[in-house]
């Protein structure tokens, strides 16, 4: 009567439609309930789908806490993340009830990389503003003072947190000419920056010699509004500041206020505080502000990746192996 007693399937809660391959690989070994909605799931909707499962998929915009946890109850045996960053989930209280949690590194560096230099180039070049300039019917004729904005190539970059993608920032920086200065908790290893040509700076030195600063640190306690009023004001007042890492890394309020200031010239965010933005943010109102929803990811290549690795984190989980990408636990 072997097949009388074949296991239960594992049940799931995945948080979002993902890619297909993702989708496909958990559904071929769970039950999945499958979160449709383009939206999120609403707090006490998340919390009562959760309930009883065996794991769960979640995006970077679920939050997953105690009660979150409490919520899903003792059989939970994985948090599989669909993002490398993991500030939306409680890693300690997850490690203090045995649940590993998983992430996606990795397989996004280049492509995030990718966007912050087309961030850094659209901002330079005042993309946004010719496009706009354009389609409201303003172009008349060539003109030689119209839209002018700095060089990117040759110049000065100054990239703050040098791990995989802020490394992979400096070589498009090198094809571009540029000059190379970061800063990191640590101050890296020749083998590790002699290549890129990249100089150790301070971040008060970085912050005033670089022509372009772009952010590449996860949030925490201390990376929380680094770019504040005081660290605004150490940048060129010409300088472009780059976010593609995490809304809060930025006081906004500062930078609203230093953008019309002229503190600095112009910014270039993916990511915001909150997401979305909401529509009367100063920072909505300024020309020198391009601001994109957080798509660093977004290549087709790259989400069937995150896809297939928070998949297969899932499915380890809830089979009780060790997850291929885990995020280490607190210490
Ligand atoms: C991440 O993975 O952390 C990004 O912010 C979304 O891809």
């Amino acid at each position: 009567m072997a097949d009388a007693i074949s296991e239960a399937r594992p049940r799931v809660f995945v948080a979002r439609i993902i890619p297909e391959l993702g989708l496909d690989a958990v559904r071929a070994v769970c039950d999945v309930d499958l979160w449709e909605d383009d939206l999120p799931p609403p707090r006490d909707e998340l919390l009562r789908r959760v309930a009883g499962c065996d794991g769960v998929l979640t995006l970077l915009t679920d939050k997953v806490d105690d009660e979150f946890l409490d919520a899903a109850g003792s059989g939970l045996k994985v948090v599989s993340n669909y993002a490398v960053g993991f500030d939306n989930i409680d890693v300690a209280a997850c490690a203090r009830r045995g649940i590993p949690v998983g992430n996606t590194p990795g397989v996004l560096t280049e492509t995030t990389a990718d966007l912050a230099f087309a961030l850094m180039m659209a901002a330079a070049r005042r993309l946004p503003e010719g496009d706009r300039y354009v389609r409201d019917g303003h172009w008349k004729t060539w003109g030689p003072l119209l839209l002018l904005g700095p060089d990117v190539h040759g110049a000065a970059i100054g990239i703050v947190g040098f791990g995989r993608i802020g490394q992979a920032v400096a070589r498009r920086a090198q094809g571009f000419g540029m000059e190379i200065l970061y800063h990191d908790v640590n101050r890296l290893p020749d083998d590790v920056t002699r290549p890129l040509g990249a100089t150790f700076l301070p971040l008060e030195d970085l912050l005033a010699r670089s022509d372009f600063v772009s952010l590449h640190v996860n949030l925490s306690p201390v990376t929380r509004h680094l770019i504040n009023a005081e660290t605004l004001s150490w940048m060129k007042p010409t300088a472009v500041l780059v976010n593609t890492s995490r809304g809060p890394v930025v006081d906004q309020v500062a930078l609203a206020t230093a953008l019309r200031d002229g503190v600095i010239w112009a910014a270039a965010l993916d990511v915001t505080d909150p997401e979305p933005i909401p529509m009367d943010d100063p920072l909505v109102g300024l020309d020198n502000c391009l601001i994109v929803p957080h798509i660093a990811s977004a290549s087709r290549a790259t989400r069937d990746k995150m896809a297939q690795m928070a998949a297969a984190n899932l499915v380890a989980g809830v089979r009780g192996q060790p997850l291929p990408t885990e995020v280490p636990p607190p210490a």
